[in-house]
């Protein structure tokens, strides 16, 4: 069935990866997208069924208004989520979080149209159960001055608003919640100023910059990688919704199996990097160092100290499972930044 696709925020990891693969999979699919810029949209830019526009959200709204009412399904990726931004900046992460994307979650109701909208792991917070549920697991945030919580408390609450839209108002939508996907295009590599990235981006740039790895309290906590492609396949079965499959359910998107702690992910980075023949004298000189998140991040700084996905819904209802090792996952986004020797980083 062809569809009509909206997707702000498309130049972002998800949205151009997402981008990439309906234009290749899926012919009679559109895909209408708005960002900021353009750099991570190379493969999609000139394909005739993109149709971009270079905007912002929170200004161009009746761009976003028209283009809400001609689509079949809105993804609104639009969102702030690097940690050290919670700490640093709270009130611009609920400003385009929450506030921003509550009006084109409005908007998609008011026009009955159906939202697949990206919650994430962090909304589990520091719940201690062994592998975090959709349906049973408590979402457990620390105290107001742990200012980490903002952006998981913005999206806990869209979540909850969405799902009200649902329940109470014949809403069609689906939330999913990566399990910190990695891959191609997440972070840049060539940005100096730590804490800007994600963990796994920000190794990278570390080791290639000649930094020591900096093991936020020892690195013992741990997170389950998930490659960006094994997500994409997720979202694609969302929004294929065969018979309905992914009609006002809320899914887990990760890959359990890739359960590391982050001192482990940053001594297989190491090993990973020395087979590179051009960087491997960085990696044999890259030392891991520990430092207290208080320093790294601020005082407003908490962590999650274990954070494994069930994926039972994901397996059940969209019949999805991950099949990208660690290793794989750290490769393919390896490839992308160092694989041509010839190529600066
Ligand atoms: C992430 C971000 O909030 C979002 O990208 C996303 O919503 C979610 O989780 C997800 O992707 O599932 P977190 O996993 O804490 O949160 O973010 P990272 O910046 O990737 O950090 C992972 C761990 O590595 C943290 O424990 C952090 O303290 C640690 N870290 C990070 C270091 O030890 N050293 C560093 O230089 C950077």
């Amino acid at each position: 069935m062809s569809q009509k696709i909206l997707i702000l925020g498309v130049n972002g990891f998800i949205g151009s990866s997402l981008t990439e693969r309906i234009l290749n999979e899926k012919p009679d699919w559109e895909v209408y997208g708005m960002d900021m810029s353009t750099h991570k949209l190379q493969e999609s830019i000139d394909n005739e069924r993109f149709h971009f526009i270079e905007g912002d959200i929170t200004i161009n709204k009746e761009w976003i208004a028209y283009h809400i009412k001609k689509c079949d399904v809105v993804l609104p990726l639009v969102a702030i989520a690097t940690p050290s931004t919670y700490v640093n900046d709270p009130l611009r992460v609920f400003e385009l979080d929450f506030e921003a994307n509550l009006e084109i979650i409005r908007q998609c109701v008011r026009h009955k149209k159906r939202v697949l909208f990206p919650s994430t792991s962090e909304v589990y917070g520091m719940s201690s159960d062994s592998e975090f549920h959709e349906e049973d697991s408590n979402l457990v945030l620390g105290p107001i001055h742990k200012e980490r919580w903002i952006y998981s408390c913005s999206k806990q609450l869209m979540d909850r608003v969405i799902y009200a839209y649902g329940k109470h108002e014949d809403f069609k939508f689906t939330l999913f919640r990566p399990f910190n996907w990695v891959g191609p295009k997440l972070d840049n590599i060539l940005e100096q100023k730590e804490g800007g990235s994600r963990v796994l981006t920000q190794f990278i740039s570390n080791i290639l910059h000649g930094k020591d790895i900096k093991l936020v309290n020892g690195g013992q906590q741990r997170r389950s990688f998930t490659c960006i492609d094994d997500g994409i396949s997720a979202l694609m079965k969302i929004i294929e919704n065969k018979d309905g499959c992914a009609q006002g359910r809320i899914f887990n998107i990760g890959n359990p199996k890739n359960d590391v702690s982050i001192k482990e992910l940053a001594e297989l980075l190491v090993s990973l990097i020395k087979t590179y023949p051009k960087y491997a004298s960085m990696a044999a000189n890259t030392k891991l160092i520990t430092v207290e998140g208080k320093d790294y991040y601020g005082a407003g700084y908490q962590d999650v100290s274990a954070r494994v996905p069930s994926i039972q819904n994901a397996m059940q209802y969209l019949n999805w499972e991950p099949t990208t090792d660690l290793e794989a996952s750290l490769r393919k986004t390896l490839d992308y930044h160092l694989a041509d020797p010839n190529s600066d980083i």
